[in-house]
């Protein structure tokens, strides 16, 4: 898939508006993983070293139009401002137009939740409008949420001439070499909780991959398994917070057997704060069924591609990341991707 790129764009002396994923995950106003910041950070330097001055636009959680003080993305822009080396200790917050955000230095500023405000996931024309007022040119660089049709993905890219992002090019790169030629058998691991994404993409998937094996609170929710015989449901423990040991030893058995494995979410209610004690895995019961999976795929000697903010930092606690041959931004985004679903985020930089 073609994408219009970024770094072909005439930048000098203009203001660029770049989407991100800054849905990363922060505990008491602390990033614990920054891998999706990072992913950015090739756009934003490619803007400012051709002479682009860079608005970041992002939207941490589910505020649903709220202003929610815990899903502010103030420990985002002061992460921008320790990577840009600019001092992050005065940052304050100013308006920009309609928005507020924060300054970081003359040629980046970073706005605030853009979920904050309802216009957002309604992909609002007039949001829309007040959003592109701040640029003169948009660059999307956040493939996690470029399956949502939002203001800041679709909208605000049909007002401005836009471009594709590098990480968002290297997703789609390497995703689509997967989608049209995956070594068989592939197997898709589908877990979390968020049901209404990622319910309909187990359907979608028994079409493309030659198992799907289904955990998490949406094992609770999909009855469909004695239907197609690629599709194996857990089974979830009396209390429903993780999938049982058994479960986990029959998906690892099909996945020891496939060439491709594909994973996104997790299989119980995961305790992301666990600890690493002098090498031995600290970590409570309902992550069990995750760090067995996740040590299982370790192992396999598969393609291995995980997505996902949950996912990859519980690998990334377990230090398990550099076993996987491709860490997606997306987990819902790329899922959809693999099914062969248009992304609106991407279909509108092609228009
Ligand atoms: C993600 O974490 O997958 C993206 O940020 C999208 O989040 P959403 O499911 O709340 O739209």
């Amino acid at each position: 898939m073609m994408l219009p790129d970024i770094r072909t764009a005439d930048v000098e002396n203009k203001t660029v508006l770049v989407r991100l994923d800054t849905d990363v995950p922060v505990e008491n106003g602390q990033i614990t993983d920054d891998s999706r910041l990072k992913a950015g950070l090739a756009t934003v330097a490619s803007v400012l070293d051709r002479g682009g001055k860079i608005v970041i636009l992002g939207h941490l959680g589910r505020p649903d139009g709220e202003v929610v003080s815990a899903l502010s993305l103030a420990p985002v822009a002061k992460w921008f401002a320790e990577k840009l080396r600019v001092g992050s200790e005065k940052l304050e917050v100013i308006k920009f137009g309609d928005f507020d955000g924060w300054k970081l230095h003359e040629n980046v500023s970073v706005l605030e939740n853009l979920r904050f405000y309802s216009g957002e996931e309604k992909n609002d024309p007039e949001f829309a409008i007040q959003l592109a007022k701040l640029g003169q040119v948009y660059t999307n660089d956040s493939f996690a949420v470029s399956h949502r049709e939002h203001c800041s993905v679709v909208g605000i890219a049909t007002l401005l001439p836009h471009f594709a992002g590098v990480r968002l090019q290297e997703e789609v790169s390497v995703l689509d070499g997967l989608l049209n030629n995956p070594k068989r058998p592939m197997v898709v691991v589908i877990g979390g909780a968020k049901m209404e994404t990622k319910l309909p993409l187990i359907t979608t998937m028994e079409k493309i991959a030659d198992h799907v094996l289904v955990g998490g609170k949406i094992a609770s929710e999909y009855r469909n398994s004695d239907i197609n015989p690629k599709v194996l449901v857990g089974t979830l423990n009396a209390e429903g917070t993780d999938v049982t040991e058994e479960s986990i030893e029959k998906f690892l058995s099909i996945i020891n057997s496939c060439a491709t494995v594909v994973w996104n979410g997790p299989m119980g209610v995961i305790n992301s704060k666990f600890k690493i004690k002098s090498s031995e895995l600290n970590f409570d019961e309902s992550s069990k069924g995750t760090v067995l999976l996740a040590q299982g795929i370790a192992k396999s000697s598969a393609y291995k591609v995980v997505g996902g903010g949950d996912t990859v930092e519980f690998i990334q606690r377990m230090g398990l990341t550099d076993k996987f041959d491709f860490v997606s931004t997306g987990g819902g985004a790329m899922l959809a991707f693999l099914s062969g679903e248009n992304l609106p985020g991407l279909e509108v930089l092609r228009t």
